[in-house]
């Protein structure tokens, strides 16, 4: 069955909603999308599905799945690198832990471009995160620039290396492969290219690691995911999610996303 991987990996689809939708959409938009999971009759055991809204909003999210049972995971969309004091506007893990939240993405290319995050910062952010219980989303990849410069892996495989310094012995995380260039664009990686790239993804993962820790590790692909081209990634051997923008924000569409297993033949 596609998605099932070496390892028992459990397929993960995840939704960035980036700084779209308030707590009141937020919750409407959940329990829409919990319906239309179930209608489905979604397999939450064999692809997770998770969410990772705005920080008002994640009280509000956090509440209704665990009021309601649903089966969605949530998380945030950035954490600090420090655990508690004078940083005006910053966001503790330890937050995120009393809140039972599963998940923090850390690193995207919107905070690494617009913030100036260094791979200094994300690796502080990502031991944070990990010590703290918050399983982190690393997120890493090259720009066109980039693409034209190093060839595909160079940037990708470095930028991973330096997020895991601190965190030698970890057991749990998650990587996202983002090409910046299909970020957004319509224009998606093809299911070789990000085959290439997670594969030495998992290597990374395997020198810092180790072996058991890399074929445990899900290894996402993100950049203009659609309905229409999931499947292909899905397919491939170390790619073992999608971690989608745009196209989570559209309640059929993401549904159809994890339920990639029903679009093999797309
Ligand atoms: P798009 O799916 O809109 O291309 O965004 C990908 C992304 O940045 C997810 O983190």
């Amino acid at each position: 069955m596609a998605g099932v991987k070496p390892g028992e990996r459990v397929a993960f689809i995840a939704g960035n909603w980036k700084m779209n939708l308030d707590h009141l959409q937020a919750i409407a938009f959940v329990q829409k999308l919990a319906w239309t999971l179930s209608d489905a009759r979604h397999d939450y055991s064999a692809t997770e599905v998770a969410v990772f809204p705005p920080f008002t909003d994640i009280r509000s999210v956090q509440n209704l799945i665990t009021g309601d049972k649903l089966e969605l995971g949530f998380g945030a969309q950035d954490v600090s690198a420090h655990l508690s004091g004078a940083y005006t506007g910053e966001i503790s893990a330890l937050f995120l832990k009393a809140l039972g939240a599963p998940y923090v993405i850390v690193g995207h290319s919107e905070r690494r471009q617009y913030h100036h995050e260094s791979d200094e910062q994300i690796a502080e952010k990502v031991a944070v995160s990990i010590q703290n219980d918050v399983v982190p989303v690393i997120c890493v990849g090259e720009t066109a620039e980039d693409l034209e410069l190093y060839g595909p892996s160079a940037v990708p495989v470095a930028q991973l290396r330096a997020a895991l310094s601190l965190s030698e012995g970890a057991t749990n995380v998650v990587v996202a492969y983002e090409p910046v260039w299909a970020i957004g664009s319509g224009q998606a990686a093809t299911p070789e290219q990000a085959e290439q790239v997670a594969e030495q993804l998992r290597y990374v993962v395997a020198e810092v690691l180790g072996g058991e820790v890399a074929d445990a590790t899900r290894i996402l692909y993100g950049g203009s995911v659609k309905s229409t081209n999931i499947a292909g990634f899905l397919r491939q051997p170390n790619v073992d999610g999608a971690l989608v923008g745009g196209a989570s924000l559209d309640i059929a569409e993401f549904a159809s996303i994890a339920q990639f297993r029903k679009h093999v033949g797309t």
